[in-house]
C-alpha cells in the first residue's frame, strides 16, 4: 500500500520503517531538513537498536521528504506520528497534530485514512475529524482511526515489528478493512473499538506500568525501614501471574518521554472533567519524591558536596537510549552542582544529548562537570558515586574497583545494579534502593 507517515520522531520513524518491512511503500514527510537530508543518507536521527539496518535493508520502500503536498498526492493511508509535549499545567499539547491535520486535509484531492498514532488525549480523533472535514476542498471523504503506539525506547523495532497488541479505533466499516490491510502481515491480536476507548488504552496502559513502578518503589523505601529486601518481594511477587514479573524494579523513579508525561496528562484531563484520578496522582507524587532518594541517603555521609568531587554513572533515563528526558540525572546533577561539588560523569551514548540539554543560564556550574567515556576514569579519586541508568557496562563492573580507585568507596546505587553482600564484601559502602 502506498503510506504516508508524518513525524520522525520514534513513534513516526519506527512506524514508517517497520511498515516498509512489511512490504508497504513508505513516504516520511518531517519539516525538519536536517533530519530529512540525514534520513536520505541512512543516518537514523535517533539512537535506536537494528533502525539504521532496517531503513538500509528497505531503502527502495522508503523515502523521505520535507515536501508534503507531493507526499499526501497517492497515500491511501497517512499516519500523524508527530509529538505531543506536555504543556507547563501538564496537559498535552496537540497543535502539532491539529496543524498536520489541517495540512492534510488542504492538500489531498482523494480519498484516505488518517491514521493518529502520537499519543493523545481522549476526544481528540473527534477534534481531528472536525478538523479535516471543515478543511477540505473537495467532497472527497477522509476517515480517522486511532491507532496508538506502544513501543519502548531501545526495543522500539522489535516492539513494532512483533507487537503486543494492534488497537484500532474506528467507527466505520471501509477505515476497519483498510487498518486490517495494512497490518496483514503482523503477527499480533487485533483490537477493534471505539476512537475514545482506543485513545484510554494508551493512556492506561502506560499510567499503569508506571503506577506499578511507584508501587514497588514505595515498598523498596518501606523494606528499607523494615528490613526486608525488596529484589526478593518482587521475585515473589511476579510468580503470580496476575501480578507478573515485569515492571517491578524499584529504582530511583521513571523517566522518559511517556510515564511522566501520560500520567500528567491522564490526571489533568480528569481534573477537567470534575473527577481525581488518586491512584495516577500517587503515582505523579511517589515518582517525583523517589527521584531525590539518593540526594537524601547521600547526607548520611556528607552534610554538603562542596569541594567534594562526585562520580555519576549514567545519564539516559534508562539503558538503550540516549534519551535523557526525565531523567534521574537531569534533576539531580543540578542539585549536587549546586551543592559546590565538582562532577565527573560516564554514560555510553548520552553524553552530548546531556550537553545539549543543560544550558549554560538555566544551570550554574556546569564547567564543574567533566565527561568520560570508561568507568576507572569516572570513579577515579571521587568521594561519592552515583547510578542513575543501569547501563551493562555499569552492571557488568567489577565491584572491586570503586574500593580501589575511589578516594571514599560510597556507592549509592539507583537502578539497583549490584548485590549489598558483594560491596560490602569488597569494602564498598553501598546503598541500593529496597535493600
Ligand atoms: C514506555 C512504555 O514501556 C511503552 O509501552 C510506551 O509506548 C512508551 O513508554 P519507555 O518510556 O521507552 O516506554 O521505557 P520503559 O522501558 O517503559 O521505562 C520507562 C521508565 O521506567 C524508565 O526510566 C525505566 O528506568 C523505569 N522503570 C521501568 C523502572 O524504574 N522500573 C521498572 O521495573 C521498569
Amino acid at each position: 500500500m502506498e503510506i504516508v507517515v508524518v513525524g520522525t520522531g520514534y513513534v513516526g520513524l519506527v512506524t514508517a520503517v517497520c511498515l516498509a518491512e512489511y512490504g508497504h511503500k513508505v513516504t516520511c514527510v518531517d519539516i525538519d531538513e536536517n533530519k530529512i537530508n540525514k534520513l536520505r543518507d541512512g543516518i537514523s536521527p535517533i539512537y535506536e537498536q537494528d533502525l539504521e539496518e532496517l531503513m538500509k535493508k528497505n531503502s527502495k520502500r522508503l523515502r523521505y521528504t520535507t515536501d508534503y503536498m507531493s507526499a499526501y498526492k497517492d497515500a491511501e493511508v497517512i499516519f500523524i506520528g508527530v509529538g505531543t509535549p506536555e504543556k507547563k499545567d501538564g496537559s498535552a499539547n496537540l497543535s502539532y497534530v491539529y496543524a498536520v491535520a489541517k495540512q492534510i486535509a488542504e492538500s489531498v484531492d482523494h480519498s484516505c485514512v488518517v491514521v493518529l498514532k502520537s499519543t493523545v488525549p481522549i476526544g481528540t480523533n473527534d477534534k481531528v475529524l472536525k478538523i479535516l472535514n471543515d478543511n477540505k476542498k473537495t467532497s472527497i471523504k477522509i476517515n480517522i482511526v486511532s491507532n496508538p503506539e506502544f513501543l519502548a525506547q531501545g526495543t522500539a523495532v522489535r516492539d513494532t515489528l512483533h507487537a503486543s497488541r494492534i488497537v484500532i479505533g474506528v467507527d466505520n466499516e471501509d477505515a476497519e478493512k483498510v487498518m486490517r490491510e495494512v497490518y496483514k502481515e503482523y503477527d499480533a491480536p487485533i483490537l477493534v473499538t471505539d476512537s475514545r476507548s482506543a485513545e484510554m488504552v494508551k493512556y492506561a496502559s502506560n499510567d499503569f506500568l508506571a503506577l506499578k513502578i511507584s508501587y514497588i518503589n514505595e515498598i523498596a523505601n518501606l523494606c528499607e525501614i523494615v528490613g526486608a529486601k525488596v529484589e526478593d518481594v518482587a521475585k515473589g511477587m511476579g510468580y503470580d501471574s496476575r501480578i507478573g514479573d515485569k515492571f517491578l524494579n524499584a529504582g530511583i523513579g521513571y523517566g522518559g518521554s511517556c510515564f511522566p508525561k501520560d500520567t500528567k496528562a491522564l490526571h489533568w484531563l480528569a481534573n477537567m472533567n470534575d473527577y481525581e484520578l488518586k491512584t495516577v496522582k500517587a503515582a505523579i507524587e511517589v515518582n517525583e519524591q523517589q527521584k531525590l532518594r539518593l540526594i537524601k541517603k547521600s547526607r548520611k555521609y556528607y552534610d554538603n558536596f562542596e569541594g567534594l568531587t562526585v562520580a555519576i554513572l549514567g545519564l539516559t533515563f534508562k539503558p538503550g537510549t540516549d534519551d535523557l528526558r526525565e531523567a534521574a540525572s537531569i534533576i539531580n546533577i543540578p542539585i549536587i552542582l549546586d551543592d559546590g561539588a565538582n562532577i565527573k560523569a560516564f554514560d555510553p551514548v548520552g553524553i552530548e544529548n546531556f550537553k545539549k540539554t543543560m544550558k549554560y543560564g538555566d544551570v550554574e556550574g556546569l564547567d564543574r562537570i567533566s565527561y568520560f567515556n570508561n568507568i576507572d576514569d569516572t570513579i577515579k579519586d571521587t568521594d561519592i558515586c552515583f547510578i542513575f541508568t543501569e547501563w551493562d557496562e555499569i552492571k557488568n563492573y567489577d565491584i572491586s574497583k570503586f574500593r580501589k580507585l575511589m578516594k571514599r568507596p560510597i556507592l549509592l546505587d539507583g537502578r539497583n545494579c549490584y548485590s549489598l553482600s558483594d560491596a560490602e564484601s569488597y569494602g564498598v559502602i553501598y546503598m541500593g534502593i529496597g535493600k
